[in-house]
């Protein structure tokens, strides 16, 4: 037993590999089930009772230098650049890897966007950090408007054109009129900035997109349809819209836009709050001031502008009831628009 012990420590110090296989061929001829060191494991059976002690403790020694030996034989093949064999396994699973999704805002500003485009809007975009004549000056804002109130405006610097975060993208109007050629028909999408408490239903930043149309004769009625149509791809070809005057510095006549409740069909639910329209944007007529402001003659040219919050659009194309959960994300919240493209 101790010779046949000797001779197997010798061959195993001795034993060279050239390739993976002949690993696995060592390792079966000694530690297989019919390998020579599981076969003097079987024969220690048979020691004497006295004798077991010392060959037990032989054969362990045994058992690890060739577990040792077959593993590093292993190791350096697998390592060695100069292998033939591939030193990963081809046929084991790949990793498994989570796509992400995009976001609801994403997914409805990309899908206001698109429908824009279809009617022949180009994107437009502007800075996020701006100054008062573009958020509000040449907006026909007059200068103690309240919207300019520090409760409203992040402020960054003051003086005679204070910088500051754009509490609208109204904004992106400006700087188009000034630098494009007419007609202008843009799409401004963006995030923009309110001093607001935080709730269900404000946030202090959130998304909008501005449109804006500028070209010789555009009318009311032009500026109907196009939100009709929009209103109609954006909510279903049933959809309604309906007018109410209000007011903005910046468009003379100007309109809010509701929706019929695309929840209850116009009867009245929870969500419309009995009401049977839900309020998606602000639009009107391009006040001449706005045109006169940035070079375009009044008497020339006409031009409609409208304005949306993107998350307000998404809460109601998908009815969530909390405008937090666009800004936690929390991806319970997310996984629920992994089936809308
Ligand atoms: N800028 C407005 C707001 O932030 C939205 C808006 C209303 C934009 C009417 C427009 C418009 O272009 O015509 O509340």
């Amino acid at each position: 037993m101790r010779q046949k012990i000797d001779a197997l420590l010798q061959e195993i110090a001795e034993l060279k590999a050239q390739k993976l296989q002949e690993v696995e061929d060592i390792r079966v001829r000694l530690v297989g089930k019919k390998g020579s060191v599981t076969k003097l494991f079987e024969d220690f059976r048979s020691v004497p009772a006295e004798q077991k002690r010392e060959f037990g403790q032989l054969l362990n020694v045994l058992k690890t230098k060739a577990a040792e030996k077959i593993e590093e034989l292993r190791e350096a093949l697998e390592n060695s650049a100069s292998s033939n064999e591939p030193s990963f396994d081809y046929t084991k699973p790949g990793d498994r890897f989570d796509l992400g999704t995009r976001h609801p805002i994403s997914i409805t500003r990309e899908e206001i966007l698109s429908i824009f485009g279809k009617f022949g809007y180009a994107v437009a975009e502007g800075p996020e950090i701006e100054d008062d004549w573009h958020v509000f000056g040449a907006l026909n804002f007059p200068p103690e408007h309240p919207a300019r109130d520090m409760q409203d405006t992040f402020f960054i610097s003051t003086g005679d054109n204070p910088i500051l975060l754009r509490t609208h993208t109204s904004s992106v109007q400006v700087r188009s009129m000034e630098k494009m050629d007419l007609p202008i028909r843009i799409v401004c999408p963006g995030r923009v900035f309110r001093n607001e408490a935080i709730s269900a239903r404000a946030h202090c930043i959130f998304h909008q997109v501005e449109g804006l149309y500028i070209d010789k004769n555009v009318s009311f009625a032009d500026l109907k349809q196009a939100i009709l149509l929009f209103a109609k791809e954006m909510f279903g070809e049933q959809t309604k819209i309906r007018m109410r005057p209000s007011y903005f510095p910046f468009t003379e006549p100007s309109a809010e836009v509701d929706v019929s409740c695309n929840i209850c069909g116009g009867k009245g639910c929870n969500i419309c709050k009995g009401t049977g329209w839900l309020e998606i944007m602000g639009c009107g007529m391009v006040d001449p001031n706005v045109l006169k402001a940035s070079n375009i003659d009044p008497n020339e040219y006409s031009g409609f502008a409208f304005g949306m919050g993107v998350e307000r659009i998404a809460m109601l194309k998908w009815q969530v009831k909390d405008l937090r959960h666009y800004f936690e994300n929390d991806v319970r919240f997310l996984k629920e628009f992994e089936t809308v493209v």
